[in-house]
């Protein structure tokens, strides 16, 4: 019986709609081929739903994402609203997203593929063989603390304010999902916190020293941030799943996505308790090549092949547009941002016809 899904697009901004089309592209043959239908709807988010209708995330946009079975994001921002007011701004649109869905746990694997090995800034040897996954909290913490704003005190003087928070409850559903990802892999979780400097922090590793006593197959550690930030340039290799917090998380996972050479490879997939997940590259949306037909791509193909894995339980399916992936980069294709001598460079349609080759097995 063929399967069906509901798909929500939201392509976004800046290179957004060329690697979208590409990832569409991909899905339909892969899905011709294992009797899988999907049912795409396209949405707005970002600078393109501030210009069509004023808001980043407008209601609608919301309600088609809550009536999919999955969400595929591209990318959004670029300098044309970076002067907005934040309520106003393409990011806030993003967070929204996430608060709306729920999309409590973030997953963003870096792995890094042999054949791009010499894209690293980092020697062979220390990023030889690296494989980590980072599982970042995404709803909580100081991206959604409150207080927040800029207050003016009694002397007339502005103030900035966020708030770090962080209640047992999220500390745990997030520790669950690290622990059991960490299950699924060699069983080793370290976990990152401030526990030196901040209270917040302190809960933190106390509820993840509490959760381990659940899993007593997986090895926990702890590190301060600022040494995981040192370890992970150092020695890469002794992390396997990492889990932290909102912002740990996002300046952590950016350090473990260069270490692959390019964070346009690196996928990433947003879950909540139920369906839909969002499912996005790492990277942005790249404003200086857009429309340029320059975009790599892979990131936006991988993370629609973390789509079928996590989001529709379709494992066969992703495990056949990786397999496409590592073919073309095997054959040697390249967009500009992995390019290496010898190599052959394609822009990102041709890139996308190099795929759909793989995948129909010529
Ligand atoms: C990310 C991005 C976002 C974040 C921005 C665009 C709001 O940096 O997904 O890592 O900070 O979470
Ligand atoms: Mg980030």
């Amino acid at each position: 019986m063929a399967q069906h899904y509901r798909i929500t697009l939201l392509p976004g901004d800046g290179i957004g709609p060329e690697i979208m089309a590409v990832a569409v592209d991909v899905l339909k043959v892969v899905g011709e081929q294992l009797n899988i239908t999907f049912e795409f709807t396209e949405a707005l988010i970002g600078g393109a739903a501030i210009d069509a209708t004023g808001e980043p995330l407008p209601a609608k946009t919301l309600e088609i994402c809550r009536n999919s079975n999955a969400v595929l994001l591209a990318a959004i921002g670029g300098y044309k609203w970076d002067t907005l007011p934040r309520h106003l701004r393409p990011e806030t649109g993003l967070l929204g997203l996430r608060a709306g869905l729920g999309l409590f746990a973030n997953l963003r694997p870096a792995t890094i593929l042999p054949q791009l090995i010499d894209a690293s800034s980092l020697k062979r040897e220390v990023v030889e063989g690296v494989d980590i996954m980072v599982v970042r909290e995404l709803t909580g913490g100081i991206y959604f603390g409150q207080p927040r704003g800029i207050f003016t005190t009694e002397t007339g003087e502005k103030r900035g304010v966020n708030t770090m928070a962080y209640t047992e409850a999220e500390i745990d559903r997030i520790g669950r999902v690290a622990f059991e990802a960490a299950r699924k892999r060699r069983k080793k979780l370290c976990s990152v916190d401030k526990s030196n400097v901040l209270e917040v922090s302190q809960l933190w590793r106390d509820r993840m020293t509490q959760l381990a006593t659940e899993y007593p197959d997986v090895e926990l550690s702890h590190l301060y941030v600022d040494n995981a930030a040192m370890q992970l340039l150092r020695a890469p290799k002794q992390f396997d799943t990492i889990v932290t917090g909102n912002l740990f998380g996002d300046i952590l996972s950016d350090a473990a996505a260069m270490l692959t050479g390019s964070i346009g490879m690196l996928p990433s997939a947003s879950l909540g308790e139920k369906e839909p997940g969002v499912f996005e590259p790492v990277h942005g949306s790249a404003p200086d090549i857009a429309g340029q037909d320059k975009a790599n791509p892979l990131a936006q193909v991988l993370s629609a092949a973390m789509m079928l894995r996590y989001g529709l339980n379709q494992p066969t399916a992703a495990d056949r547009i990786e397999q496409a992936v590592l073919k073309v980069l095997e054959r040697g294709d390249r967009t500009g941002d992995i390019m290496s001598e010898g190599m052959n460079p394609l822009g990102c349609r041709a890139m996308g016809d190099a795929l759909i080759q793989a995948l129909s097995g010529s």
